[in-house]
């Protein structure tokens, strides 16, 4: 399912805009995922005309900055599909690079006037620099219809994140923010809402009467990828559970929504998150974190994270977070929902897992044991697949396991695709509202102190293993 196809809902006030401004241009979020994420969205919808204007620090001679474009919108990729690789020349051939301190008002301004129409301010740029730059606008008089789009992690705590939630309600209206998740991007999580809410037989059993926990797993065989300078002052627990799980929990857990519009989506979600905490109201018990030590994936040797250039390991940075979280309202209360990412771990585990309780009674005669039922949704290759109990071959009252398995369709575009195509139309609903980042701070604040106190022992991994000893699943 994409954004994309989406009627118009009579309850959206779109701002559509066709200028993309992009500031840290030249830096690596911009060319490994905006950039590609813009040429899928060309691809998907050919008649798309973007003018892209690339800022940043560095003096980019126009020749330069066009061939880097090219290179970056795949351009010159000679695998791909006929006729796909000429589509992105337009918007190369229109763009242009102009070089600019983004946290100089007057440079700010120069920008605004090197844009043909109002744009759709993309910050490619770290949380602080962002900031400095929002303050740096606020001198301005932005163009009407200007759209801001700000990168997580939104703010570093539920009071610097409302300071910059009012930092940008005095530049321009909510309905212009967005505040990009690139997971809400991901087809297998747009999916979650056709498969819950189009099919009758799971909204029955989507309670706590029926589920017994869930899980929603991120483990990646990535490390630390030269990103110390974000990462070590971020960790596990906020770029992966505080940014990206806790939303994909609150579309697992979200009441049927009336329509896919923004504001109802979004209110749902907000609804979902307000009632979250740490499980048992304990965040040292709810927790666990660790982080990797030396090892080897797939023939690539890790170092330590405490010896990777630019970590400091006093810091205690976590490379593997578990929060165990409740969803206190009628639907949810008493379910379990643990949440898990790390870094540099043997097996690329993306998924949700709800687990079923068993059968309040299996009838006697029955040979075998039935495991309790379970829904896995993989995250890419995106599938589903239902672990059932059913009678065996050969003597029919041995109970055997079985799967039954789909594959989801694969989105016509990147996520980044999705949240800029989102973006551009001035369709907010793959973006975060302003209360729920807040929200996301709240959640894990607890833990973060937990941890600082040092309830939560920092455990260690080697790389390429599973996690600590005794990390079992739930
Ligand atoms: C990013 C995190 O937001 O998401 C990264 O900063 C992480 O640390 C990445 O690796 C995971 O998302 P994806 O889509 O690249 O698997």
């Amino acid at each position: 399912m994409s954004q994309r196809n989406r009627p118009d809902s009579p309850n959206v006030r779109r701002v559509k805009t066709r200028t993309l401004l992009v500031l840290g241009a030249n830096g690596d979020l911009a060319h490994r995922l905006l950039l590609p994420g813009l040429r899928s969205l060309i691809d998907a919808e050919p008649g798309l005309d973007v003018r892209l204007i690339g800022a940043g620090r560095k003096d980019v001679p126009d020749e330069d900055w066009k061939q880097g474009l090219a290179e970056a919108l795949g351009v010159k990729d000679e695998h791909a599909p006929d006729g796909a690789s000429a589509r992105p020349l337009g918007v190369v051939e229109s763009s242009r690079y102009v070089q600019a301190d983004v946290a100089d008002a007057r440079d700010l301004q120069r920008l605004l006037e090197a844009c043909p129409t109002a744009p759709a301010v993309y910050f490619a740029l770290p949380p602080a620099v962002t900031i400095a730059a929002c303050e740096a606008l606020r001198g301005i008089e932005l163009p009407p219809g200007t759209v801001l789009a700000l990168e997580k992690p939104f703010g570093t705590s539920v009071v610097t994140a409302r300071q910059l939630n009012e930092l940008l309600a005095a530049l321009i209206p909510e309905e212009q923010v967005y505040r990009v998740d690139h997971f809400l991007g991901k087809s297998t999580v747009l999916n979650l809402l056709g498969l819950r809410f189009a099919n009758r037989i799971f909204e029955p059993v989507w309670n706590s009467t029926s589920v017994d926990h869930v899980e929603i797993i991120y483990d990646e065989k990535l490390g630390l990828e030269q990103r110390a300078g974000y990462y070590d002052h971020a960790g596990a627990l906020t770029d992966m559970i505080q940014s990206h799980l806790l939303l994909v929990l609150a579309l697992v857990c979200i009441e049927p929504p009336s329509g896919l519009d923004a504001d109802d989506l979004r209110g749902e979600m907000a609804q979902v998150l307000r009632a979250t905490r740490p499980y048992g109201g304990d965040p040292a018990a709810a927790s666990r974190r660790a982080r990797y030590t030396a090892g080897t994936i797939e023939g690539r040797a890790f170092p330590s994270y405490a010896d990777e250039e630019g970590v400091d390991p006093a810091r205690g940075t976590e490379t593997l977070a578990e929060l165990t979280v409740g969803v206190e309202n009628w639907r949810w209360s008493g379910v379990p929902f643990t949440l898990r990412s790390g870094k540099a771990l043997g097996d690329a585990r993306k998924e949700i897992i709800i687990t079923f309780k068993p059968v309040p009674h299996l009838p006697t005669g029955f040979l075998g044991c039935a495991s309790p039922p379970r829904l896995r949704i993989i995250l890419g290759p995106d599938c589903l697949h239902l672990d059932l109990n059913i009678n065996g071959a050969g003597d029919p009252f041995t109970l055997e396991p079985v799967t039954l398995s789909a594959q989801f369709a694969k989105g016509d575009m990147t996520p980044y695709g999705e949240v800029l195509g989102g973006i551009l139309d001035g369709d907010q609903l793959l973006s975060i509202r302003g209360d729920v980042a807040e929200q996301c701070w709240r959640i894990i604040e607890p833990v973060q102190q937990a941890w600082r106190a040092g309830a939560v022992p920092l455990e260690e991994y080697p790389a390429g293993t599973p996690g600590p000893a005794g990390w079992g699943a739930h």
